[in-house]
């Protein structure tokens, strides 16, 4: 895909990987938007960047979804790329009657949104040049970490849905990527962090970007960053030595 004069829509911008995505694109000469759910580092991000779009929305939430994307469709109607990033990382002791509420939340944001996004977009992109939609997928999605089946599930079926929507679109100007990270030191799981200063660890972002950024250019429709290829390549030697503990 072009690097430049793109306008590009990512969900979950107002941390770790959306934000550095974020800031790449407006660098490179793109125009961008970002959602998030906390208003303050929206408000914040657009101190630093006065470039970067802000949109407070809960894309956990179908009517909020819908409302979004039409507000970047009328507001942004040049809008040709949509990038699938917010995602949560839950815990989950299947030996015992699970939180069904929390698996749905994870459900909905890590999958169920990022499918309604992309249909709501999808008539909109299928009419202009240079149109694409980026998943961000996860190494999780090739081999689970079974202390975090629901999240790892969420993961392979966006590999999957990924695979159908781009044959889906095959016809048409879009192109579908999916990015498939390694482990990162961003926020994610940070809810379940008892020690808030804790790191998620994994690789740095910019290390990541560099990667995912060259991929992209490179039209490289599947990408999975780092150690996400061994995990693509080697899928039950990697469960064993990743769950021995
Ligand atoms: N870090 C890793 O090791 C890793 C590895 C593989 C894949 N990934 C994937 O990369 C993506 C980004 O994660 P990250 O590592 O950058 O984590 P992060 O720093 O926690 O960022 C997650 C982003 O998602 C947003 N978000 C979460 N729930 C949302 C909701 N209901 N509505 C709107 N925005 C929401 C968050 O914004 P608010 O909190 O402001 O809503 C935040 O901007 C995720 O899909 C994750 O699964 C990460």
């Amino acid at each position: 895909m072009k690097a430049s004069n793109n306008t590009i829509f990512i969900t979950g911008g107002t941390s770790g990987i959306g934000l550095a995505f974020a800031e790449a694109f407006l660098a490179k000469g793109n125009k961008v938007i970002i959602c998030g759910r906390r208003e303050d580092r929206l408000k914040e991000i657009k101190v630093k960047h006065p470039g970067i779009i802000i949109k407070q929305c809960d894309i956990a939430d179908e009517k909020q979804r819908i409302a979004l994307a039409e507000w970047v469709i009328v507001n942004h109607y040049e809008v040709n790329i949509v990038i699938n990033n917010a995602g949560i990382q839950l815990t989950a002791n299947l030996t015992q009657p699970v939180n069904i509420t929390r698996i749905r939340q994870e459900l909905e944001i890590n999958f169920i949104a990022p499918l309604h996004l992309a249909s709501l977009f999808t008539p909109h992109l299928s009419g202009r040049n240079d149109a694409a939609i980026i998943n961000i997928t996860s190494g999780l999605a090739f081999v689970p970490l079974a202390f975090m089946p629901v999240y790892c599930a969420t993961k392979a079926a966006m590999h999957s849905l990924t695979l159908s929507l781009r044959h889906q679109l095959k016809g048409t100007s879009i192109k579908v990527f999916e990015i498939a990270p390694p482990s990162m030191d961003t926020e994610l799981g940070h809810d379940r962090r008892e020690d808030k200063t804790q790191t998620h660890g994994g690789i740095h972002v910019d290390e990541f970007m560099a990667e995912a950024m060259q991929a992209l250019e490179d039209d490289l429709l599947e990408a999975p960053i780092g150690q996400a290829k061994g995990l693509r390549a080697k899928r039950e030697e990697a469960f064993e030595r990743m769950n021995a503990h």
